[in-house]
């Protein structure tokens, strides 16, 4: 039986990985995995506690928050205000970013991007949800303020990325761009613990994954794939939480799609705090991501905080399948 490998432990053996690593982002890491633990208790109870449904005001995007949103916002607000690691914060919940000030003097280099609560309408009815992340180095000189612009870099320039799934049990999984690796939480010792090292996505697999319900939006390419998906008996699997639904894929092989539909034309899904941070795990575990446009995801300059991006995520062969379709139908009329 193998040693236990905390989450605390195995960022303290790979911060070697980064031979001028001062133990930052390191510190970062160990207080998302803090968050995340104090916001797992939450979801894990929100039954039993008045923490369910709306709070009755709207995102920037746009969108009714939910009660758990606004927790799961506010917990990974104070650990990263209070981390010491971390120069400003930028949330779906909230409209820009924040600057975070300085602990006793000590000037941070990263920013956060993030998404609370990934798949709210689950909530209530007790399907999984998740908690994105993104880690970037300030561009801007460290003598001045972080400015927007820090936060608009491509996702290629992501130092670290990763989710945690609350679902069956609570899994962290990250990269810090070597590789990805997940952890599960063991409720017993309060600590996540390695469960899958390595994680690597397979060439292809069994489900497609997107809403089924916007077959008549979607382009023809898409509409193609979702025909030839059909053809060769490929089936559908779509929980609605983007997190779930791409842990999904990253585990057992597939594809999960969002692309254009007649309300939201660009996507959906925002590119900074959700395509970003899922494309560069992807990616890092041999798959693919990229837009309806058939460009690469981490090379979408963001143009703003919020900004909504198609996206096509998986496994290679079938990701490839699907941009050949659309590459194939792009001249056909789309009404
Ligand atoms: P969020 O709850 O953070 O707003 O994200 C919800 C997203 C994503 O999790 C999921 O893939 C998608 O919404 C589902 O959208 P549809 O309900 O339109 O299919
Ligand atoms: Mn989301
Ligand atoms: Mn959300």
């Amino acid at each position: 039986m193998n040693r236990i490998i905390t989450l605390d432990e195995f960022i303290i053996r790979r911060q070697k990985d980064f031979p001028f690593a001062s133990g930052e982002l390191s510190g970062l890491l160990r207080d998302i995995g803090v968050a995340a633990k104090v916001i797992n208790q939450e979801v894990n109870k929100a039954g039993l506690v008045n923490i369910l449904g709306m709070n009755g005001s709207e995102n920037a995007s746009g969108e009714d928050v939910a009660m758990l949103d606004v927790f799961a916002n506010d917990r990974m607000k104070e650990f990263l205000q209070t981390s010491g690691e971390c120069a400003a914060i930028a949330s779906e919940e909230e409209e820009g970013f924040i600057r975070i000030d300085q602990i006793e003097g000590k000037n941070s280099e990263y920013l956060v991007v993030f998404d609370p609560l990934d798949g709210s309408s689950n909530i209530d009815v007790n399907v999984s949800i998740g908690t994105i992340f993104a880690i970037y180095r300030r561009k801007s000189s460290s003598n001045g303020p972080i400015e927007l612009e820090d936060f608009l870099q491509k996702g290629s320039a992501q130092v670290a990325a990763g989710y945690v799934l609350y679902g069956s049990s609570t899994m962290l999984v990250y990269t810090t761009g070597k590789g990805v690796n997940g952890f599960t939480l063991d409720p017993g010792i309060g600590e996540f613990c390695l469960s899958h090292p390595n994680i690597r996505i397979p060439q292809k697999g069994k489900y497609y994954s997107l809403n089924q319900g916007y077959y008549r939006s979607y382009r023809p390419g898409v509409q193609a794939y979702l025909k030839h998906c059909e053809s060769v008996g490929i089936g559908l699997r779509y929980i609605g939480s983007m997190v779930a639904d791409v842990h999904r894929t990253l585990i057992k092989g597939g594809i999960f799609l969002y692309p254009e539909t007649k309300s939201n034309p660009e996507g959906k899904l925002r590119l900074v705090y959700e395509c970003n941070p899922m494309s560069f795990l992807v990616e890092q575990a041999g798959g693919i991501a990229i837009t309806t446009g058939l460009t690469r995801v981490l090379e979408e300059k963001p143009t703003g905080l919020h900004q909504r991006k198609t996206i096509i995520i998986g496994s290679p062969d079938m990701v490839n399948k699907a941009a050949g379709l659309i590459k194939e139908n792009v001249l056909v009329n789309f009404e």
